[in-house]
């Protein structure tokens, strides 16, 4: 019998998303012969039932276009925001499943997608994942469609603030995003030829730091650029977070805990602040946002989304159901969500990229 699909994007945007919604949607319908129709907004249109025709020209021309065709929202099932209350909608989103005639349902997301999604499929419904985002913390999968992209307009940053920051002998100190993951400062860091890479998994101390910007001063180089990701930390900041966490863990405690807030720009312009303070130069913050989630994707995100969502086309052919598909090398493999749900990828301190940036004389700032 003719299996229906439905399809929807769920969290922050990405490049490649609808590279991927192509992918799955021709192999569903031109080799497979199957339905598809696709949800807007993410989990919230599927509860509200708000859809969109996927067959006919709708999936031509859409390869190279940023953003997603389908529209998304950061919206969970099962704690979703209706006239004032906030409510567990997992009920309605499956009587729409059963109420379209799904035989499956695809989700295009990062971490909280492959949360939901498994919910979903905990629920009774049939569900495949794909990873997209632009942080790269995804389990499981070599990497996610949207980050090579991110990377490509993030170095391209760093490669324009050199000049300028040479030019005035200033220290920039630029924002990258990732969240809690630092994949992208990381990358861009190495591939801009950053002085400085900060990161969430490598705590820093502001000394160290400003130590490596004087070093390059008095080696003649009055100029530096300091990547740093959004989620990363001081060492300071990381004893207090561990000391909250710990206090949340023993019930016992009646202390209020008091977690330190994770307020990504303001914490960059202090620590452009800082700096300026600590070396004697000037220190100019530049937050990226935004910037590197827009636009066209790359053509290796173009070739991942395509590849991988073909690979959830074949999967639902074969009835396999409870999958995301990873990228494995050249090519992808399915992977229990029960296993890949709340589990995040974050960089290893001693992953060879490290070891690289360290090579070519990088400071991390501990
Ligand atoms: O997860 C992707 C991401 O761009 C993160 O890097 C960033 O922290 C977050 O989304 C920003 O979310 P929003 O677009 O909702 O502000």
């Amino acid at each position: 019998m003719t299996q229906s699909i439905g399809i929807l994007t769920s969290g922050g945007d990405t490049p490649g998303l609808n590279a991927a919604i192509r992918g799955v949607g021709k192999a569903c319908l031109s080799h497979y012969g199957m339905h598809i129709i696709g949800f807007r907004d993410g989990f919230r249109g599927l509860m509200e039932n708000r859809t969109m025709a996927l067959e006919g020209e709708a999936l031509s021309g859409i390869l190279t276009l940023g953003g997603t065709i389908l529209g998304t929202s950061r919206d969970k099932p099962h704690k979703m925001p209706v006239n004032g209350k906030v409510l567990d909608m997992t009920e309605t989103i499956v009587a729409n499943y059963h109420a379209n005639g799904l035989d499956c349902l695809v989700c295009l997301g990062g971490g909280g997608t492959m949360k939901n999604a498994l919910r979903l499929h905990q629920a009774g419904l049939n569900v495949v994942t794909l990873p997209k985002t632009i942080d790269n913390d995804v389990a499981l999968t070599d990497t996610t469609f949207g980050f090579d992209t991110a990377l490509g307009i993030a170095t391209d940053a760093i490669d324009r603030l050199h000049s300028t920051a040479h030019s005035h002998h200033r220290i920039i100190v630029v924002e990258i995003m990732g969240h809690r993951a630092g994949w992208l400062a990381l990358g861009a860091g190495i591939s801009g030829g950053a002085d400085v890479i900060l990161i969430p998994e490598i705590p820093y101390d502001v000394e160290a730091v400003a130590d490596a910007i004087k070093t390059r001063k008095r080696k003649g180089k009055p100029f530096s650029i300091v990547a740093v990701a959004e989620g990363a930390i001081s060492q300071q900041e990381y004893v207090a977070q561990q000391a909250a966490a710990a206090k949340k863990k023993d019930k016992k405690s009646k202390e209020p805990v008091v977690e330190p807030e994770l307020v990504y720009a303001e914490r960059t312009l202090t620590l452009a602040r800082q700096l300026e303070l600590l070396t004697g130069l000037e220190a100019r913050p530049t937050i990226l946002g935004h910037l590197q989630r827009g636009g066209t994707p790359s053509a290796a995100d173009r070739l991942l989304a395509t590849r991988l969502g073909t690979a959830a086309a074949d999967l639902i052919e074969r009835k396999q159901y409870g999958f995301m598909i990873a990228a494995r090398g050249e090519t992808s493999a399915p992977v229990a969500l029960e296993e890949v749900a709340g589990q995040v990828k974050t960089v290893p301190p001693d992953h060879p990229w490290v070891d690289s940036a360290r090579g070519v004389g990088t400071s991390f700032g501990d």
